[in-house]
């Protein structure tokens, strides 16, 4: 072998070798590169699943919360409805006992019109049967007239005494109020006096009250009931009932109040025990609330 061919292959030699080198060299990079990538790729991962469990730790605790508080006002609810329930139902029962009870007690030939709404309901009905049957009143005198008339008439006619008087602001229910008495036989026991509202004052404040002048020869009230007129016509609508009509109330004589429940009728009841002193309070479980005053 020739010298040339010596060095040739001694150069070729030398740029393999350098070749071969620059290779490993980059090899080394890109697998350096490479493992660098691996781990910045695991450590994000781990950092998400972290993130990812933590998140989910807090929704689930959330929803778990969340879950506990629907649960809480949903059986919070149920009681209340329930006992709303029970309460209605109770109600319904306890009106048609005392409906029930006034059927047989005055014995009625004819049914009765609808009851509770506009019309006073079974149980305070119930009141005012055993408060005119106990009291055996010579005179009754009643705001606004209806089935509570009906029922002072019917037993007025089975006591065989008394006459009840009741105001009637509107033309229509004095009309129907007298033919319901006849229908049931009592139009004898009963006065359905039509007195129209009129602006009355008391202490200086203004009330559509009845034009009572009808009433004006009565006196020796023994039983009162106060059911009227409308509430709707404006505040403490029936207070009128006490500064005109109570002093025609005799020594003994009971006033029943219906709509007791109402705090306007409350506000009402608390002035007249106020104003007269000789009158006792005593409140009734009723529908729409009843509060009795008797006068000592
Ligand atoms: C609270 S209601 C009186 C109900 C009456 N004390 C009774 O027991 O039926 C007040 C007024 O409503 C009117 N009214 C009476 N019966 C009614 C009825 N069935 N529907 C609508 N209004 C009535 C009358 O003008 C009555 O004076």
């Amino acid at each position: 072998m020739n010298t040339t061919a010596v060095l040739v292959l001694t150069i070729a030699f030398c740029v393999l070798f350098a070749l071969v080198a620059w290779c490993l060299v980059k090899l080394d990079k890109v697998h350096s590169l490479l493992f660098q990538t691996e781990s910045q790729v695991t450590a994000n991962l781990s950092r998400m699943e972290a993130k990812i469990s933590s998140d989910l730790r807090q929704i689930e605790s959330c929803a778990t919360a969340n879950l506990r508080k629907v649960e809480s006002q949903a059986t919070t609810n149920l009681r209340q409805v329930m006992s709303q329930t029970f309460a209605t139902e109770r109600n319904s029962f306890a009106q048609i006992e005392s409906l029930f009870g006034l059927y047989k007690d005055l014995d009625f030939e004819f049914s009765l019109p609808h009851s509770r709404g506009f019309p006073a309901s079974p149980d305070f009905l119930q009141a005012v049967h055993h408060t005119i049957k106990r009291l055996a009143p010579k005179v009754v005198v009643e705001c606004s007239s209806g089935m509570s008339t009906l029922i002072v008439a019917k037993t007025l006619q089975q006591i065989g005494a008394g006459h009840v008087y009741s105001l009637e602001s509107d033309r229509y229910y004095c009309d129907v109020t007298r033919a319901l008495l006849e229908k049931h036989k009592v139009a004898q026991w009963a006065t359905v006096i039509h007195a129209p509202l009129t602006a009355t004052e008391i202490n200086g404040k203004s009330f559509q009250w009845y034009d009572t002048s009808a009433l004006a020869n009565i006196e020796g009230v023994g039983a009162m009931i106060i059911d009227g007129p409308f509430g709707g016509i404006g505040s403490l609508a029936r207070y009128p009932a006490g500064p005109q009509l109570f002093s025609k109330l005799q020594s003994g004589a009971e006033v029943l109040v219906d709509d007791y429940n109402r705090p306007d009728e409350k506000e009402m009841v608390a002035l007249w025990l106020e104003q007269f002193s000789e009158l006792k309070k005593t409140v009734e479980p009723c529908e729409k609330g009843c509060a009795r005053l008797v006068k000592r």
